[in-house]
C-alpha cells in the first residue's frame, strides 16, 4: 500500500482543503484555505458566498497540495473528494475539479462521506485500531455516536435531535461578542479558562430520554437568556472593549455552558459505550473527532470517559479534528485498497458534467 498515492479533496463547509496522502498513511502534504472574513461578514456559512469562496481557492490549493508533496498528478493513484453531507453549492466545486482532474490524467474517483472520513482519520493516526470502534464525531452540523462494525459498516447508536455542539459554540461564540475570525469554538473554549464553570446554572439536556441521542437547541436558547438577563450588550461591545466586571461575566457563562455542553456529551458517551459493549464485546477503542473535538476541555473529559470503562481514546490531533484534505485522502485510500471506486469519467465527458 506504501507506493499508493490519493489525493484528498474537501469543499463541504467553509474550508476549501487538499491533501496527498500516501498508503501507508504519510502525510505528504496538506492545504486549508479558510473563509474567516466571510464568516464574520455574513454571520455563518452563506452558500452561495461559500461556493464562490471555494471555487476562487480551489486551484490554488490543489495545485499547492500537490506541489509541497513533490508530486504531479502523473504520479497519483486515484483523486478522492467529499460528496456529503454538506453544502451542495460547495460539495459541487471539489466535484467537479476531482473528475476533471481524474478524466485528463485517467485516474480512479473515490467519493467519500465526510463523517465517515472524520471516524477513519483515527485509523491514520492510530495503526492499531481496528473494527469495531465506537465513535463520536463532533462538528458544526453533526453530533453522532457510531458504533463502526467494519468499513462502510456503521450503526448509529445517538444523533442530534437539533442542534449540534459546534453550533452551539458558534452562536454562543458570537453572541458573548468574541472575535471569531478564527471560529467561535476556540474563541469560547479560550475565555472559558477565565471564568467559573459553577457560575451559571444551565440544565443539562435529555436526562429524562435514556437514549443517545443528543440536543443542543435548548441549551443555546440558556445561554442567550443568560445573557440578556445580565444585560450585557454584546452585539455592539466586543469582548475586547468590555470592562472587567462585564469580561468576567461573560467568562462565566462561557465556562458554564462549556461545563454543561460537555457533560451532555459525557452522558450519552457513557450510555454509549455500555450498549456498545454489550453488542461488541471486543471494543477497545473510543474514537472522538471533528471540529470539537480539537478542543482541550472535550478531548480531557472524554478521555476520562473512556478510562473509566477500561477504552482507549483516539483523539486525531487538532488539525485532523477540523476539517481538512487528509481525512477524504485517508478514507479514499481505504476504499480504494477495499476496490471501491469509480472508474475515470469518460474522455468525451463534457468539463461542466458533474
Ligand atoms: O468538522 P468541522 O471543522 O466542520 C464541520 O464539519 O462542521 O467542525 C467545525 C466546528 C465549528 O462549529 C467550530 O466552532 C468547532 O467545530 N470547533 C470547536 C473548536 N474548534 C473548532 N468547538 C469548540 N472548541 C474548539 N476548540
Ligand atoms: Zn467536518
Amino acid at each position: 500500500a506504501a507506493d499508493l498515492l490519493m489525493l484528498g479533496i474537501e469543499t463541504s463547509c467553509d474550508d476549501t482543503a487538499a491533501a496527498v496522502v500516501r498508503g501507508d498513511g504519510e502525510i505528504l502534504s496538506q492545504v486549508v484555505s479558510s473563509q474567516e472574513d466571510l464568516l464574520v461578514r455574513w454571520g455563518g456559512v452563506a452558500p452561495k458566498m461559500a461556493e464562490e469562496a471555494h471555487s476562487l481557492a480551489i486551484d490554488q490549493v490543489v495545485q499547492k497540495a500537490l506541489d509541497d508533496a513533490n508530486v504531479s498528478e502523473n504520479d497519483l493513484s486515484a483523486v478522492a473528494v467529499t460528496v456529503g453531507p454538506g453544502l451542495s453549492l460547495c460539495l459541487r466545486v471539489g466535484v467537479h475539479k476531482a473528475r476533471k482532474i481524474a478524466k485528463s490524467f485517467r485516474l480512479p474517483i473515490v467519493g467519500v462521506h465526510h463523517m465517515e472520513a472524520h471516524a477513519l482519520v483515527s485509523r491514520l493516526v492510530n495503526k492499531d485500531l481496528d473494527f469495531p470502534f465506537l465513535a463520536l464525531l463532533i462538528s458544526g452540523g453533526h453530533n453522532l455516536l457510531v458504533l463502526a462494525h467494519g468499513l462502510g459498516q456503521y450503526v448509529q447508536l445517538g444523533t442530534t435531535i437539533d442542534d449540534a455542539i459546534g453550533e452551539a459554540y458558534d452562536k454562543s461564540a458570537r453572541w458573548l461578542g468574541l472575535d471569531i475570525r478564527k471560529g467561535g469554538g476556540p474563541a469560547l473554549e479560550q475565555l472559558a479558562l477565565e471564568g467559573d464553570p459553577n457560575a451559571v446554572k444551565f440544565s443539562v439536556p435529555m436526562r429524562q430520554h435514556k437514549d443517545c441521542n443528543f440536543s443542543y437547541a435548548g441549551l443555546k436558547t440558556q445561554v442567550r437568556l443568560a445573557i440578556e438577563s445580565r444585560n450585557i450588550s454584546t452585539d455592539d461591545i466586543p469582548i475586547s472593549s468590555a470592562t472587567r466586571d462585564d469580561r468576567q461575566i461573560r467568562a462565566n457563562i462561557a465556562a458554564s455552558f462549556q461545563r454543561v455542553a460537555v457533560l451532555h456529551l459525557e452522558e450519552r458517551c457513557q450510555r454509549a459505550v455500555e450498549w456498545a459493549l454489550k453488542m461488541e464485546p471486543s471494543i477497545k477503542y473510543f474514537v472522538v473527532s471533528g471540529g470539537v473535538a480539537s478542543n482541550q476541555y472535550v478531548r480531557t473529559h472524554l478521555n476520562q470517559i473512556a478510562e473509566k470503562n477500561g477504552l482507549q481514546l483516539v483523539c486525531p490531533p487538532p488539525r485532523l479534528c477540523t476539517d481538512n484534505g487528509v481525512m477524504i485522502a485517508w478514507t479514499g485510500i481505504e476504499h480504494f485498497i477495499a476496490g471501491r471506486f469509480d472508474d475515470p469519467p469518460a474522455v468525451d465527458e463534457p468539463d461542466d458534467m458533474q
